[in-house]
């Protein structure tokens, strides 16, 4: 495990030049994506550096973490919709070799599938993560199994309070997520978790220092062994 303290704005850019060098080693990579807060800034340094001719999505496959239950994708808070406008729609990727779970008629078989899709499209090269402040990792809850793969979640209250700020009152957060497991992640060659802001510097107290435990997901990762953590200054002020 690295982890790496710098500026938000440093670290979008370290983070950005990982995938450009990826990208240029390995054209046809498969990328793990998240959506959130947290990724905009990598995003957009993602589109200057494509924009700039540095790098191409061309041959790229993404699998993103997770979706919301009930939501189609032209939904505006809907994770397809969010990796369109903020990331699919300016840069060169073929739409076709974007996978996001489906937020509709989303069933066992559908989790299935896509959890068969993953494998079938071989190790991700990066896994991309935010952290939630319970400590939760893509939709995977406090006390999800380790060996947990892509399913329907119930939300945590903590989870829908801390994503209400995208909607219009608590009653339109959805409860129920689709998301891949933890083993599902654990498998990706490399994984780079990023977090910002004061209000996570207890949990990244717990992820970084803390025993792995099913209690924090996120603490989990240390048990991977191509794990990079990028974190402002504010999210690290706990570390000492
Ligand atoms: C998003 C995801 C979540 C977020 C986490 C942090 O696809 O899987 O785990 O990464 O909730 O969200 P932000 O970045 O909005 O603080």
């Amino acid at each position: 495990m690295r982890v790496i303290i710098n500026s938000q704005e440093q670290s979008n850019e370290l983070v950005a030049m990982e995938y450009v060098k990826l990208l240029k080693d390995k054209p046809a990579s498969v990328l793990g994506l998240a959506t959130g807060s947290t990724p905009l800034g990598l995003y957009s340094k993602l589109i200057e550096h494509y924009k700039s001719g540095a790098v191409s999505f061309k041959d790229v496959k993404t699998f993103n973490l997770d979706e919301y239950i009930g939501l189609s994708s032209e939904h505006e808070q809907s994770y397809r919709y969010f990796m369109n406008k903020n990331l699919f729609e300016h840069i060169d990727i073929d739409l076709k070799n974007t996978n996001v779970p489906s937020g509709l008629g989303a069933d066992e078989k559908a989790c299935e599938d896509y959890e068969r899709s993953l494998i079938e499209a071989g190790e991700m090269d990066i896994q991309l993560l935010g952290l939630g402040t319970n400590g939760h990792i893509g939709f995977n809850e406090p006390l999800t199994p380790f060996d947990s793969v892509t399913r329907i979640v119930k939300l945590a209250d903590a989870t829908r309070e801390a994503n209400k700020r995208f909607f219009s009152s608590i009653d339109e957060v959805p409860t129920h997520a689709i998301t891949m497991g933890i083993s599902s992640i654990m498998r990706a060659k490399k994984i780079i978790l990023m977090v910002f802001g004061a209000a996570k510097a207890e949990v990244v107290k717990q992820v970084v220092m803390g025993k792995p435990t099913i209690a924090v997901p996120g603490s989990l990762l240390q048990l991977h062994n191509n794990l990079d953590i990028y974190l402002d200054f504010e999210a690290a002020s706990r570390l000492g």
